[in-house]
């Protein structure tokens, strides 16, 4: 079974379409495991309280992408990989690219650091297909932030943030055209749903 990442930025729909999809094809007898980053273990978790969390501490650029490799490695040694090993179908929300976006380009590392960085918590596990939530920085800043107290303190960097993880997903599109899919995210959400559908069923 394939091992498939969701991405786009805050508000894209990766939540919402991983829900559909699982919901889907549990209801087809596949075993499908949901998972996320940063997090899906223990110390994933902690790691995502530690850079994603409230409390307010300075975390260099580069101690923040180390951060994320670790509760990667973790992730991908303690779920990923034996998930994969018993077949089943993983949907996991956000993993590499969302390094490459965040650390590698917004905070600006750049992608050979990052990349470098993560190789060993990877161990070569590269996802099968990446789907893209590709929408403009406007509207995942209105889906993500209006009504919302709690926004996080990546969120609440603001829309020229926005731009720059819009166009930074853009751009690793580009760069790994095979392994991406990228799906307007921006149209209504049941139209995006049947598109995420189609390639993810065109995989299995
Ligand atoms: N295509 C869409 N059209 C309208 N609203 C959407 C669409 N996709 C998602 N939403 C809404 O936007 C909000 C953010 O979606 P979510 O799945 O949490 O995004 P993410 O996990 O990428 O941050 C939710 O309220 C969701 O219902
Ligand atoms: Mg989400």
């Amino acid at each position: 079974m394939p091992f498939i990442t969701f991405e786009g930025a805050d508000g894209a729909g990766k939540t919402t379409h991983i829900q559909l999809l699982a919901d889907h094809f549990a209801q087809q007898g596949y075993p499908v495991l949901v998972t996320r980053e940063p997090g899906g273990t223990q110390l994933g978790n902690e790691v995502r309280a530690l850079v994603l969390g409230k409390a307010v501490r300075p975390i260099s650029p580069l101690a923040e992408a180390m951060l994320m490799a670790a509760a990667r490695a973790q992730h991908v040694d303690e779920v990923l990989k034996p998930c994969l090993a018993e077949g089943r179908l993983i949907l996991c929300d956000r993993y590499i690219d969302s390094s490459l976006v965040y650390q590698g380009v917004a905070l600006g590392l750049g992608l050979d650091l990052v990349i470098s960085i993560n190789e060993p918590a990877m161990a070569g596990l590269w996802p099968d297909l990446t789907i893209l939530l590709d929408v403009s920085p406007e509207v995942a800043y209105e889906r993500s932030i209006l009504g919302r107290q709690d926004a996080d303190r990546i969120e609440s960097r603001g829309l020229a943030y926005y731009r720059q993880v819009c166009a930074g997903y853009q751009s690793l599109a580009a760069k790994w055209p095979e392994r991406f899919c990228v799906i307007d995210a921006n149209r209504p959400l049941v139209v995006v749903q049947a598109d995420v559908l189609q390639a993810v069923s065109s995989i299995l």
